[in-house]
């Protein structure tokens, strides 16, 4: 059984999927840059013990980074499992966990990196779009890819249904990845 932890900054819908599958690993530590960001109360629902940590109370990435990184330590966290956290993983961090941290990213990479992936699909006119599960790198949403899934956009398709099918295709993926790298 390995020992997790995974990043989140926002709803956890990822976070959740995660936490109730039936996988090899056990979730050690939630670690959350967004004070008040709903996957906090579904990791108290769920008894996963969460670190809230705001990057402004640190004077620069690195300082933030070592702090997280006693915490991951300490928790004896073996894989880092980012699921929506809106932040870039800096070096100290990428030099502890090298090869380890794993990034879910709603598009199919290389297009639509960074903020608002499944928006700018949906504004962009492409006729399809997709999930994308990576190895991080230093870069943004960069690194080796693991797995990737398409998503169509319909004729009459809402972003809203657009991004539901997404999130529907990431849990089902991301539990799949994360089952095949830890056994
Ligand atoms: C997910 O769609 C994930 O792929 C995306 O944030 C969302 C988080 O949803 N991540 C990125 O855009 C990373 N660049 P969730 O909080 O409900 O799991």
């Amino acid at each position: 059984m390995k020992n997790i932890a995974i990043f989140a900054s926002g709803n956890g819908s990822n976070f959740e999927a995660i936490a109730t599958a039936n996988i090899n690993a056990k979730i050690k530590l939630l670690i959350c840059d967004k004070p008040g960001a709903t996957v906090i109360a579904r990791a108290e629902r769920l008894g996963i013990p969460a670190l809230i940590y705001n990057p402004k109370d640190y004077p620069n990435r690195a300082a933030y980074e070592e702090q997280i990184l006693t915490n991951l330590k300490d928790a004896e966290a073996e894989y880092i499992f980012l699921a929506g956290y809106m932040r870039i993983i800096g070096s100290t961090l990428l030099e502890a966990y090298e090869g380890r941290i794993i990034n879910i990213h709603p598009s199919l990479l290389p297009e639509f990196p960074g903020l608002d992936a499944i928006s700018k699909a949906f504004s962009s006119g492409v006729k399809q779009t997709g999930v994308t599960i990576h190895y991080v790198d230093a870069g943004v949403d960069t690194g080796p890819i693991i797995a990737q899934e398409a998503v169509d956009i319909l004729p009459g398709d809402t972003l809203e249904a657009l991004e539901a099918r997404i999130h529907q295709v990431e849990h089902k993926l991301y539990i799949s990845v994360l089952k095949e790298i830890l056994k």
